[in-house]
């Protein structure tokens, strides 16, 4: 039986409306969802919840079947109709199971039979809401904003916009912050485009692919000789800038004598390219990232503290992915399609939804490569499932039981026989794992830990690919 997760995750927006024609169903839903977070509504017949529906929407709606007036079908052509994103599901007694599935071919997202348990229908719920949510926020994001599409969603997100938002009119330096793939360079976009220079260009360069030489004739330009290779004169991004913004990542690779180059720079406004004799005036503003801690570094003397406190004046932190839970979902809704649309092509993104196991499998990752590795996931399910219906193992998320295998998990749709056979799978897999955990890689003892033979063990290590290296003590 799923629990129902935390609900700390951004369902305070969400609208749900419970319909049914008995009032003790009617209370007790009302009550129970009520601890999700969000405005829950309730009506006595489908055409009081359609009013409710018209009025204030619904993201969410639970309803009977059997009703006066306006039925639970009726209601959902209906509320099909005008607002197709919002999440029906048909509450239903054994006696009407046929209609109950019957209502999934016209739209109803789920049906559930009477008596329900509590768990399932809180789990249910904030699963579907959160699924509307993220596909709304999607929706509004793409009509508009001012800069590129940003996802910031979950509360940490949202505070690190409203500071882009705050600083990126003035010209002050921005010091970006964050682990590999959180989005650094996506935030310096919006900085710029949320600034007064927006018209201007936006120049990107990474400090670490370059040695000292070309960084420096890079930004600062050169003359004509200055060096091998330089037969022609070059005006340097500080000085092509010409107003605009200055990219400059992974400032923390930059040389100590470059960054004292820099800092003059930052401190005088003007250039001198290589080889010329004469300080060029620049004007530009400097957004800087790293995906090392600079604070760190100019404590231990690796960085300069006064070049630090210069890029620094203001420091956006970008929270690692699995530290804004909200976000995940807006995120894949918006990689999936953005895939669908570059991988197979124009209105393929209606083709692909995920299975509840897929969102659970997104939902619950660790994200180590962050934003980065969400977006690698969602271009190679997109690739790898071919009825549109994505599954844990089509994302081949690395560290979880279903990447190792293409197996998918038992609760997809799958004949019995092969759901069972799969289910063996795992478990014989999950078991041998655990054995040879706990002998150190060895066989003999392993076996003999799960009562197996040694020949019967290594069958198995080798169906299922494992190796008894992988358990060694280094
Ligand atoms: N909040 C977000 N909403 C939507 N897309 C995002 C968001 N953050 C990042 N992305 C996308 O994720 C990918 C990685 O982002 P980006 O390149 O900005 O990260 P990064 O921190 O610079 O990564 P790296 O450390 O690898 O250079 C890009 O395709 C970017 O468009
Ligand atoms: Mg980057």
């Amino acid at each position: 039986m799923p629990t129902p997760r935390e609900h700390d995750s951004g369902l305070e927006g969400l609208r749900v409306l419970v319909v049914d024609d008995e009032e003790d169903i009617r209370l007790g839903l009302k009550k129970l969802l009520g601890s999700l977070g969000g405005q829950i509504r309730a009506a006595a017949d489908g055409e009081e919840a359609l009013r409710i529906v018209q009025t204030e929407g619904a993201d969410v709606i639970l309803t009977d079947l059997m009703m006066p007036r306006m039925g639970g079908q009726e209601l959902l052509v209906a509320v099909k109709e005008r607002s197709p994103e919002t999440a029906v599901v048909i509450l239903t007694g054994f006696g009407t199971i046929q209609a109950a599935v019957s209502s999934l071919h016209a739209g109803a997202a789920h049906f559930m039979i009477k008596p329900f348990e509590n768990a399932e229908v809180l789990s249910l719920v904030s699963r579907l809401g959160r699924q509307v949510l993220a596909q709304r926020a999607s929706m509004a994001d793409r009509d508009g904003g001012g800069g590129p599409d940003l996802v910031a969603e979950d509360p940490a997100m949202r505070e690190v916009l409203e500071l882009v938002h705050r600083v990126a009119p003035s010209p002050v330096p921005v010091l970006i912050e964050g682990a590999s793939g959180t989005g650094k360079e996506v935030i310096a976009r919006t900085v710029h485009a949320r600034s007064q220079v927006s018209d201007r260009p936006f120049q990107a360069v990474n400090a670490a692919a370059l040695p000292d030489t070309l960084l420096e004739s890079e930004l600062f330009g050169h003359v004509r000789g200055s060096f091998t290779g330089a037969d022609r004169d070059r005006k340097g991004i500080f000085r092509e800038a010409r107003g605009g913004s200055v990219f400059l990542d992974e400032v923390a690779s930059m040389s100590p004598s470059f960054q004292g180059k820099l800092l003059r720079v930052l401190q005088e406004k003007r250039v001198r390219p290589l080889g010329s004799s004469r300080d060029e005036p620049v004007d530009f503003r400097l957004i800087a990232a790293t995906n090392r801690d600079l604070e760190a570094m100019f404590r231990s003397g690796e960085f300069r503290e006064d070049l630090f406190y210069r890029l620094g004046v203001v420091r956006i932190r970008l929270p690692l992915l699995k530290d804004r839970p909200a976000d995940i979902l807006p995120i894949a809704m918006r990689f999936l399609s953005r895939a669908a649309e570059t991988c197979i092509g124009e209105g393929a993104a209606a083709r692909f939804h995920f299975s509840p196991a897929a969102v659970e499998a997104l939902e619950g990752h660790s994200w180590p490569g962050n934003v980065r590795e969400l977006e690698n996931a969602l271009y190679r399910a997109v690739i790898v499932c071919r009825d549109g219906k994505i599954q844990p193992h089509h994302l081949g998320l690395e560290g979880e039981p279903w990447s190792r295998r293409d197996e998918g998990d038992e609760t997809e749709e799958v004949p019995y026989a092969e759901g069972k056979q799969r289910a063996i799978e795992r478990f014989q897999r999950e078991f041998v794992r655990r054995a040879l955990e706990a002998a150190e890689g060895n066989i003999s003892r392993a076996a003999e830990r799960c009562g197996l033979t040694r020949a019967a063990l290594q069958r198995i290590m080798r169906q299922h690919g494992i190796e008894r290296e992988a358990f060694r003590n280094p």
